[in-house]
């Protein structure tokens, strides 16, 4: 059945432009693109159209851990927040950290995911000889834990992170975090603060020189093994300058900025307490501060969310008891668009490190932009102020650490390969719009 979509008169972002058009899509592709103004900034627009957003760091948790969310739920809350793909992460029950693993959840994908997904594949201490195997068409990158946080798939002994670097024929995704420094310091603080020290000691447990400390190391491994690097939610102000102590080497690197950094400081733990508590911590307002300015002129390449939901129940306790991680990927793009109302971005920029950066450095088929021929993976968003409350989750944990704040964008409608999947609050009957995203040569 031929499916067509027509937007007359509609402004849209994309490849440095704002512009009005008239858009048609047929048949899930962006078959005309009719331009008819250029805009200098999106004053006095109320009505958006931007690409879906593509967020590379998503936890959905399934299989093995489905009571925190699953595949259909958690891709329903990144479709209702105008995300259109995701890559997940492969700390699940089992892990994905075997060729079997991974060919199981891509069928789960495929059987349960509400917008167009794909798996990381997960570095373990015993599996590099695996990543040579890896079908690099339909894996995005390998996730590797220089830094153990929840799931405990922690690289750790010298010879197997080196394997990892040398071997893989994928970009490679770092959570970077100094697992000796970080002990010692819980270890201080448990003297200090008894068995389970208040959250506000967790960016001083997960400190900023356990940050650094590694994510130096990983770059100079990647230096030396030429092994692409994308190191995943940059906290530190010091970090944003590792893209400059890569040049001169072989190493290509890139660097992720995630919502919890760049939305809340220190001085929220008081207020917000474990609801912010990740990993790596929330640092303080002098590194979000940087961060942004880092969205701005470009050391950060990509904005992801690092969506990690666990049931408050799980958020209970301290430093050591309570969960690491937030559910985030439903409003990441209305909260990105916040961030551009208070001028820390351009809504060009926002489109390039949401949609555009996503879609090049994992060299994605066909989508992440607004051209003929591409993929109509689409977001509408409308200028109209709310106030986000525990009711408009759709993530199964059914909280937010954004509950209470006032936004000025709300996405009204989400289409993914030409289907209108998302409508003010109404889902697609089936998913059989979702689609595997397929990979271009690179490394
Ligand atoms: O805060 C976090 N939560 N950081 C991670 O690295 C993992 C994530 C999770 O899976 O809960
Ligand atoms: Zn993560």
């Amino acid at each position: 059945m031929a499916d067509s979509t027509r937007f007359h008169d509609i402004t849209y972002v994309n490849d440095g432009h704002i512009r009005r058009a008239d858009i048609i899509v047929e048949d899930g592709i962006i078959t005309s693109i009719t331009d008819k103004e250029e805009l200098a900034n999106a004053e006095g627009i109320d009505r958006l159209l931007l690409p879906g957003v593509i967020d590379d760091h998503v936890h959905t948790r399934e299989p093995g851990l489905t009571h925190k969310g699953d595949l259909c739920s958690e891709t329903r809350a990144a479709a209702a927040g105008g995300v259109t793909s995701v890559m997940d992460m492969p700390n699940v029950v089992p892990q994905t950290t075997s060729l079997e693993a991974l060919r199981e959840r891509q069928a789960m994908g495929a059987a349960h995911a509400f917008v167009n997904y794909a798996f990381h594949f997960g570095a373990t201490n015993s599996n590099a000889h695996l990543l040579p195997q890896l079908d690099t068409t339909r894996v995005p990158a390998v996730k590797l834990f220089m830094g153990s946080s929840t799931g405990g798939m922690l690289v750790d002994h010298g010879d197997a992170l080196r394997a990892v670097f040398e071997r893989s024929p994928l970009p490679i995704m770092v959570h970077c975090e100094d697992s000796a420094i970080i002990a010692q310091n819980m270890q201080r603080a448990k003297q200090l603060s008894g068995d389970d020290p208040d959250v506000v000691h967790h960016p001083e447990i997960r400190s900023r020189e356990a940050c650094i400390a590694s994510s130096t190391l990983a770059v100079q491994l990647a230096r030396e093994t030429g092994a692409r690097l994308h190191i995943a939610h940059i906290t530190t102000k010091e970090e944003l300058n590792l893209q400059s102590v890569a040049e001169g080497g072989t190493a290509a690197v890139t660097l992720e900025a995630c919502l919890p950094h760049l939305l809340f400081t220190s001085d929220d733990y008081a207020s917000l307490g474990t609801r912010i508590k990740c990993n790596p911590a929330v640092k303080t307002a002098e590194d979000r501060n940087a961060l942004r300015q880092a969205l701005a002129d470009g050391r950060i390449f990509v904005v992801a969310t690092d969506h990690a939901p666990h049931l408050l129940s799980e958020k209970q306790g301290g430093c050591a008891r309570a969960a690491s991680g937030m559910p985030m990927v439903q409003f990441s793009l209305i909260a990105m668009l916040q961030l551009v109302d208070e001028g820390v971005v351009t809504l060009p920029r926002l489109a390039e490190l949401m949609c555009h950066n996503p879609a090049r450095l994992f060299a994605i088929e066909g989508r992440g932009f607004i051209r003929e021929g591409m993929k109509a993976d689409l977001a509408l968003v409308r200028r109209r102020p709310w106030t986000l409350t525990a009711d408009d989750v759709v993530s199964r944990c059914g909280w937010s650490p954004l509950e209470g704040r006032r936004f000025n964008w709300r996405v009204e409608q989400t289409y993914c390969n030409g289907r209108l999947i998302y409508d003010k609050g109404a889902f697609a009957e089936t998913n059989e719009h979702a689609c595997a995203l397929t990979f271009s040569a690179r490394r």
